[in-house]
């Protein structure tokens, strides 16, 4: 008897690669997500109103999640400090009226960890959103919030992002009604997040057609507002994966030095904001600059502006990272898979990084 199939293949459930799986896994992961740790949601909203300030310590993709979570919280006028785990120490400013929130997929995340653990000796009060049960940080911060995507297996974290997202989203919507604000609208788009998802997944072959035409050897990923952080996580997946050197930033801010750079060697993803956003008309005269100096651009948009665009769901601007940020998943993901990367284990990489 001779089988043509192994558990590798079995568990990836029929997709080429475990990243692909667990992308098109989000519509019901955040199901869960949506569902799950609603006490310590709500803790951790108290925590907040008895805090001074937070800060959001992270690495990697776990920080871009914190950089969406600053915008958010700045509508309801509380200061957010995003920063990056291996700084903290050296720059954080901590004491009994702070709260430090360690997000880390793994809970093992050595900074991370060195972070949490400064917080609580400065007497800070600290959480963690955390996937793995049990992992360290959930050993060292007093309120542990678990963001149930189930077991990431490609390196490159996709599904994990989302449900950081969707926890933080939830703790903006909770914390915004403790102090007396109308979350409706923002309660009621939770719900439909999934379907959002579920519509831009289901555009995959659009997205794997479009990707052919990022044939350049240095990528820009551009975009300004609450999609800033997913320009400068869908630089990170790209480069992570396709090996190709990619950097994110602000559309306003090429202008300072960046611009230079662009010429028809250099591609650029820009990220549209939706259009009930004051940000969208800046942004697009940002590109047109960029065309007139011949860079191509590919567009995220909710407006079909030519065939470079992927047309996405024109959605509530507070809810839009969770529109863009898988487009920029697939669109790493099949340029990678083009080149023949290794895409579920890419070169020098670790799912977790537990040495400094
Ligand atoms: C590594 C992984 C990244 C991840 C980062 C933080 O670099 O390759 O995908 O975002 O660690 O990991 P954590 O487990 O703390 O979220």
């Amino acid at each position: 008897l001779k089988l043509d199939w192994d558990i590798e293949s079995a568990e990836k459930g029929g997709f080429e690669h475990f990243m692909l799986k667990e992308i098109m896994e989000e519509p019901e992961i955040l199901k869960n997500s949506i569902e799950i740790s609603k006490g310590e949601i709500e803790e951790l909203s108290k925590a907040v109103n008895n805090c001074d300030k937070i800060y959001i310590t992270a690495m990697g993709t776990s920080l871009h999640a914190g950089m969406v979570f600053e915008y958010w919280f700045s509508k309801l006028g509380k200061l957010v400090i995003p920063i990056d785990s291996s700084e903290f120490l050296i720059k954080g400013i901590v004491d009994e009226k702070t709260l430090v929130i360690g997000i880390t997929q793994s809970g093992e995340t050595y900074d991370t960890i060195k972070a949490l653990k400064y917080a609580k000796e400065k007497g800070a009060k600290t959480a963690t959103i955390v996937n793995v049960l049990g992992s360290t940080a959930t050993r060292e911060a007093d309120i542990t919030i678990m963001m149930g995507s189930g077991i990431e297996i490609a390196v490159c974290a996709t599904k994990t992002f989302m449900s950081q997202l969707v926890i933080l989203y939830r703790l903006f919507i909770e914390y915004g009604k403790n102090i007396g604000i109308d979350m409706s609208s923002y309660e009621k788009e939770l719900l439909n997040i999934p379907k959002y998802i579920s519509k831009v997944l289901n555009e995959r072959e659009n997205i794997k057609e479009l990707s052919k035409n990022l044939n350049a050897k240095n990528y820009l990923f551009v975009s300004k507002g609450i999609n800033l952080p997913n320009a400068l996580e869908g630089a990170l997946k790209f480069k992570e994966i396709t090996y190709l050197h990619a950097e994110g930033m602000s559309s306003s801010f090429l202008k300072h030095g960046t611009i230079s750079l662009i010429d028809e060697n250099m591609d650029t993803v820009a990220l549209l904001p939706p259009t009930n956003s004051e940000l969208f008309s800046s942004v697009t005269s940002n590109i047109e600059e960029i065309m007139a100096r011949k860079g191509k651009v590919i567009s995220i948009s909710p407006i079909k502006n030519d065939e470079l665009t992927i047309k996405v769901p024109d959605v509530l601007e507070e809810i839009s990272p969770f529109i863009y940020a898988p487009v920029c998943q697939l669109l790493a993901y099949y340029k990678a898979v083009e080149l023949k990367r290794d895409v579920d284990k890419p070169r020098g990489l670790a799912k977790s990084v537990t040495v400094e």
